[in-house]
């Protein structure tokens, strides 16, 4: 093993508590049943896709231009929660588990699906803390496609077979054995069947590589 991939929202920083919060609100809004059970759904996945999983439970068709505004009104919504983190949010199991992989020589990568990647690496004190960072803002295709994870190998000069990749989605695990990564599942990914390295605590990662 020589580099990792992390996931960054329910991975790094528990900002995937922030997305269902602001999707439940607009779902409440639009009148829209939306549960924890749903949001299983949207983990990993783009703002769009998440917003067209929440849709299909309507009996409404809605225009693009009317999409449109509902993202942007999550968008908002979630960024009022990030704009009140600090560096207090990222765990200090988190952080020293971090300090001892790269003390190992491991490359460090950030593989998430979202535009606010940046910030919220920003916010948590971490924004110069990865080696390379893959995000919502240089991707076509969102998990489970591998692209995300295949650009954080290349930008890193690695293969994907010397790369583990740590998710809590399982479209993230999907993209994963898709790109031909080595995986590592924690949360809702620790026990989904496709999961190689199951992970109770972040700081298992410690005995994986
Ligand atoms: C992923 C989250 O990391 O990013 C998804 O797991 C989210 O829930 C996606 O939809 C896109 O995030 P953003 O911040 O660009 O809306
Ligand atoms: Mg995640």
């Amino acid at each position: 093993m020589k580099g990792i991939i992390f996931d960054l929202d329910g991975v790094i920083c528990f900002t995937d508590e922030y997305h269902y919060f602001a999707w439940k609100q607009i779902a409440d809004e639009e009148h829209i049943p939306f549960d924890r059970k749903d949001n299983e759904r949207l983990r990993g996945v783009s703002r769009k896709e998440s917003l067209e999983i929440i849709l299909g439970k309507s009996k409404k068709t809605y225009s693009e231009e009317e999409k449109e505004i509902l993202m942007e009104r999550k968008n908002n919504i979630y960024k009022e929660q990030l704009q009140k983190m600090s560096e207090k949010d990222l765990s200090v199991e988190v952080k020293e588990t971090l300090e001892a992989l790269k003390a190992k020589g491991l490359s460090l990568a950030i593989g998430s699906s979202s535009k606010n990647t940046k910030f919220i690496l920003n916010r948590i004190g971490l924004e110069n803390f990865f080696d390379v960072i893959s995000d919502g803002t240089n991707i076509t295709k969102s998990k489970p496609d591998p692209e995300v994870f295949l650009k954080a190998a290349d930008m890193l000069g690695l293969s994907p077979k010397d790369c583990l990749v740590v998710e809590d989605a399982h479209a993230g695990i999907d993209a994963a054995v898709a790109g031909g990564f080595k995986n590592a599942g924690i949360g809702s990914a620790k026990d989904y069947e496709k999961t190689t390295y199951p992970l109770e605590a972040f700081s298992d990662l410690l005995t994986v590589v």
